[in-house]
């Protein structure tokens, strides 16, 4: 349902941070919702989750300098912040927040968050700076809009497992909520950098949640070798002819090491891959039978 609210822009984190300190001595609860921006049906489905469990919805646009490498994709990450603001009014949120770098890391800046061991594999290994950019703004984020709960996505199921480790170890009190995938109907999963995708490459990235759903057929049915489970994945991958393939990864989402385990009751299955020029990743949650 449409919205009929307006949605406040904010800029600065003091008047954010001010916002927020009114709206929690008037006993609102807050939700927040951080996104780089270039929102879709996805976002919108974490806006509406935080709708549910809160009074006032915060949404923080910012495209995080931090947290992509030199030779990552920081310059071209697609931004259209009317666009945005459409869609989070139509999801019914209250405020964004819309900073710019100079306000996020204003000269002198010097602080960072990094979680140890659980951001040096997957997604670490080929963006090793990458998790530490993600905390600290995510930190910092928590800082300004004060929220008792944050919605993430399940699709970058390392940073929600990275940032959910964040809030215990550093007695963060906000409630994290992870909010299913939501794909479009073919399969693909959502994501800003799908609008890099050319006609073909499009296509061919629907391998993706295919090897996904051959996983899940093959485990549900009883399957307990990852070896011959990922070289079945794999046949199924380099069909949609990928540029690279960086993993294919079995983990155990209570300490998200890598296992090839299959008697524990459920198992993430996560792949990063490659089409053209733009990196791709997806995942699943798989219950086993035992
Ligand atoms: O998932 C994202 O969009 C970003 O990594 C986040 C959590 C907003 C931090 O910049």
């Amino acid at each position: 349902m449409e919205s009929k609210k307006t949605v406040r822009v904010l800029k600065s984190a003091g008047e954010m941070q001010a916002a927020a300190e009114k709206l929690r001595h008037e006993r609102k609860k807050i939700a927040v919702v951080p996104t780089m921006g270039y929102l879709h049906r996805g976002h919108a489905s974490l806006i509406e989750r935080a709708g549910s469990l809160a009074d006032i919805v915060i949404v923080t646009v910012f495209v995080n300098p931090a947290q992509f490498a030199p030779n990552e994709d920081y310059a071209r990450y697609p931004r259209d912040f009317e666009h945005d603001k459409a869609i989070i009014q139509a999801a019914g949120a209250d405020i964004i927040f819309y900073p710019d770098v100079k306000e996020m890391y204003p000269d002198g800046f010097g602080s960072y968050v990094e979680v140890e061991k659980v951001t040096k594999i997957l997604e670490g290994k080929f963006r090793p700076e990458h998790f530490k950019g993600v905390t600290t703004v995510v930190a910092k984020l928590l800082n300004i809009t004060k929220p008792h709960a944050a919605v993430f996505g399940q699709k970058d199921a390392q940073q929600a497992f990275v940032i959910q480790k964040m809030i215990k170890d550093l007695n963060f009190d906000v409630q994290i909520i992870l909010a299913p995938i939501v794909r479009e109907e073919d399969g693909l999963a959502m994501s800003s950098r799908n609008s890099y995708l050319n006609e073909a490459e499009r296509k061919n990235a629907l391998v993706l949640f295919r090897s996904l759903q051959y996983a899940e057929k093959q485990i549900r049915q009883g399957e307990k070798s990852v070896e011959l489970l990922r070289e079945e994945m794999m046949k199924i991958i380099l069909s949609g002819n990928p540029t690279q393939v960086d993993y294919t990864a079995f983990i155990d989402p209570v300490d998200f090491s890598e296992t090839d385990n299959l008697n524990q009751s459920e198992i993430l299955v996560a792949l990063a891959v490659r089409f053209g020029t733009t990196r791709l990743i997806d995942n699943i949650i798989i219950p086993i039978n035992s």
